[in-house]
């Protein structure tokens, strides 16, 4: 599938030697004051640092075909294409090279670009970042931030899975995008370098400000839709909500998120009532808050990772992500050639030594997109939402 979103849409074409990127967003709300710059800046950030990242570097100068006019969304579908122009094709031989797509593709298809990875390479998701950048132009609106940084290379690792948001603010201003140990990160990537070889790494990705009742119930529940949209990034290994697995070593006692309380007018606030609820029809009441003003639950431990079944509480969603090492490396390794027979090859090329340099920004921007979408699901999840709509109540 090429298509992602329920009903904020976006759908990406385009190979990693082939003409062009692209993305095209549907459903997209008009009055949307778009930011070229932001987008620019994203696009910067998925190209990584110097040295340990690829050396191919290619200009993602953006070129805005539909939906913005005079600088404002106007509610028809966008689409934003990227020319490639620093692809090397002589690099790229007809051989199924390991751990990449290269044997399952030509499995399913037969047929297909084997330059760069085709279809499989990571140069789509710039893509992923330019709707990412239309996502949180949304999500500003609603004061949500997301953000994602390091916070592991190989055997080194941060403790822990929640990290503030000026800790993740203050990753962005390093080299590395990483939420401490940089040095430590630089020199595990420079050491695999050195060695034709790659390393693996984590990713911490944070959304802040979501208020309680984002994510739909069951089968296209908020948690599920992150982990389905990660894991749909190259080279994903793993998901983790929350405190994750180490969930599986507790006892409910001590992993029980205790409430501590509910909020709902705290300083940053939006003034939005799409939340407001008709006391009079629920079993529950805003007695002791405001039902203009969205909540926010809070809890002890947050294990859960600001969502319960599914719907966001109100507390900071965190979410963890693991990558294995960059399958092309320089040493010679048993591949398959375009007979089927096993033969002993080295590959050549440019390559990211460790993919998580510049999976950050990817991962950022598909939780503000996967936001952006259940904040526009929501409203119409019930009839007050629509009155407020349409009858201004
Ligand atoms: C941001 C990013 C950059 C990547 N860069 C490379 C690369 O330079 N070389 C490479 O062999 N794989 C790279 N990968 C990983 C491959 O695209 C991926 O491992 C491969 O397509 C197989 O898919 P899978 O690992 O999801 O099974 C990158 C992945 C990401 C997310």
């Amino acid at each position: 599938m090429n298509s992602f979103g329920t009903f904020l849409k976006f759908s990406t074409f385009g190979e990693s030697h082939g003409k062009a990127i692209g993305v095209l967003i549907d459903n997209y709300p008009a009055g949307i004051k778009i930011d070229i710059d932001y987008i620019n800046l994203l696009l910067k950030r998925r190209q990584g640092g110097g040295a340990l990242s690829t050396p191919r570097k290619e200009a993602d100068e953006i070129n805005i075909l539909s939906g913005v006019f005079n600088g404002v969304s106007t509610g028809a579908s966008i689409c934003v294409i990227v020319e490639n122009n620093n692809a090397r094709s002589k690099d790229y031989k007809e051989i199924f090279r390991p751990a990449h797509a290269d044997f399952s593709y030509f499995a399913k298809y037969e047929n297909f670009d084997y330059r760069g990875g085709g279809r499989s390479s990571a140069r789509e998701s710039v893509a992923r970042v330019i709707a990412g950048a239309f996502a949180d132009f949304i999500l500003k609106e609603f004061n949500i931030r997301t953000y994602a940084s390091l916070c592991a290379v190989g055997g080194i690792s941060l403790d822990g899975f929640k990290f503030s948001e000026s800790e993740y603010q203050k990753a962005l201003s390093e080299d590395l995008n990483a939420l401490g140990f940089v040095s430590m990160f630089i020199d595990e990537i420079t050491r695999a370098k050195k060695q034709h070889d790659s390393v693996g790494a984590s990713i911490s990705v944070a959304a802040f400000g979501v208020f309680a009742g984002l994510g739909e119930t069951l089968y296209d529940k908020l948690d599920a839709k992150i982990a389905s949209a990660f894991m749909g990034l190259n080279a994903v290994k793993a998901v983790e909500i929350g405190a994750g697995k180490d969930l599986a070593k507790m006892n409910g006692s001590v992993a029980n998120d205790e409430f501590l309380c509910v909020t709902n007018c705290e300083k940053k606030q939006i003034n939005s009532n799409i939340f407001k609820t008709n006391t009079q029809i629920s079993n529950f009441s805003y007695a002791n808050a405001n039902p203009k003003k969205p909540l926010f639950l809070h809890t002890k431990n947050n294990f859960s990772g600001g969502i319960m079944g599914g719907i966001s509480t109100g507390e900071t969603i965190y979410i963890k992500v693991h990558f294995k090492p960059t399958p092309s490396i320089f040493k010679e390794q048993s591949m398959i050639n375009k007979n089927l027979k096993i033969v002993k090859d080295t590959l050549v090329g440019r390559h990211d030594p460790c993919v998580g340099v510049r999976a950050c920004v990817i991962l950022k921007s598909m939780l503000s997109f996967i936001l952006a979408d259940f904040l526009m699901l929501n409203s119409c999840a019930k009839i007050e939402n629509l009155k407020k709509i349409y009858k201004g109540e």
